[in-house]
């Protein structure tokens, strides 16, 4: 069942087509590398601007070589160390790389996907994929091949379904500037596991480094249903009509029980992390008109799981 349903995808990949593909942190909409027209597709399926890169995805760590100029011995620890997983390195791209996928930048960015199907793909593929997140552009992204559909119908010819994402938060991003390690996106590979192993990292993400005012161009990874994420839920006491309510792991006793949803009851972030999307998206399936969220401990995964809530909402609200 599978291996046909990777054989398509090799016809569809090599014929210029897009296809959907399972990661272990989110799908990701598919294209060949060297192809211009279907990565034109990728743009325009999801509605992304060109000043926005696309990540590449290989199946074997030597493939980075053709890819890159030179790797820092810091990110060779850390391809080392996490790949095949959700971490993404920017290296100074090779004349191979099409400058369509760097936005026009001197930077690429690779990871290699720790899922057995899109492994088993990429082998069976004679060049790497492109693949952002298969959502629209600023929507939440999709962790089972049924919120791809219900996204884009038929306009992608082929979802290859691998099942929930076991991961479910996007790859953590890492780059170098003056020899420094700078993570540029939080995700699943935490700012601890890599100091851990490399010494000292500076975050340096939109919401860390940019004074934007809430609503304006932070706001991403959202549901439909307007989204807020609060240090407190004490201001809701009197006020939770229509509202869903999103905890980490213990209901508050002033909310109406059946109003409030928790991400993990024994408290543990990676559960936390692997049932966020698929709860946002059940969420604004329901008819509540505001989906208000409680930060997380701000630790390990729960400052990845802070930062997509932040962006959801536009911002945060600390009363
Ligand atoms: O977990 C993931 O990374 C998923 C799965 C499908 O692999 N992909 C994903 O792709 O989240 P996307 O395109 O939705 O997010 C990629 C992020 C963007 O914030 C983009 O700006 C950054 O990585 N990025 C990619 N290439 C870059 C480059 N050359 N320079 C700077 N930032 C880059
Ligand atoms: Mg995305």
């Amino acid at each position: 069942m599978h291996s046909q349903e990777l054989s398509k995808a090799v016809q569809f990949l090599s014929n210029d087509e897009v296809v959907c593909i399972p990661t272990e942190t989110v799908y990701g909409l598919a294209a060949n590398l060297f192809s211009e027209k279907a990565i034109e597709k990728i743009y325009a399926i999801k509605g992304r601007p060109r000043s926005n890169p696309l990540i590449v995805h290989i199946g074997r760590k030597d493939d980075l070589g053709a890819l890159s100029k030179t790797v820092p011995a810091p990110l060779q620890r850390l391809i080392d160390a996490f790949w095949p997983g959700p971490l993404t390195i920017l290296v100074d791209k090779s004349d191979k790389v099409p400058f369509s996928v760097t936005a026009g930048g001197s930077r690429v960015g690779v990871r290699m996907p720790n899922h057995p199907l899109t492994l088993s793909l990429l082998e069976q593929l004679p060049f790497p994929l492109v693949a952002p997140s298969a959502n629209p552009y600023n929507a939440i992204s999709p962790t089972t091949a049924k919120h791809v559909t219900d996204y884009f119908g038929s306009a992608i010819p082929l979802v290859v379904d691998g099942g929930p994402c076991q991961e479910g938060l996007e790859s953590t991003v890492v780059g170098m500037e003056n020899d420094k390690v700078i993570i540029y996106r939080q995700g699943m590979i935490t700012a601890e596991q890599i100091q851990a192993l490399i010494g000292p990292v500076e975050i340096k993400d939109e919401i860390v480094s940019k004074q934007v005012a809430p609503g304006m161009t932070l706001k991403h990874y959202s549901p439909k249903t307007p989204t807020l994420l609060c240090e407190k839920l004490d201001r809701f006491k009197h006020d939770h009509l229509n509202r869903a309510f999103v905890l980490f792991s213990k209901k508050d006793p002033s909310l109406p029980k059946e109003q409030q949803y928790l991400l993990s009851e024994k408290g543990d972030l990676k559960e936390a992390a692997a049932r966020l999307y698929q709860l946002l998206h059940e969420l604004d399936q329901k008819s509540y008109t505001q989906i208000v969220c409680k930060k997380l401990p701000d630790e390990g995964i729960g400052r990845a799981i802070n930062d997509r809530l932040e962006r959801a909402g536009g911002g945060i609200v600390s009363q």
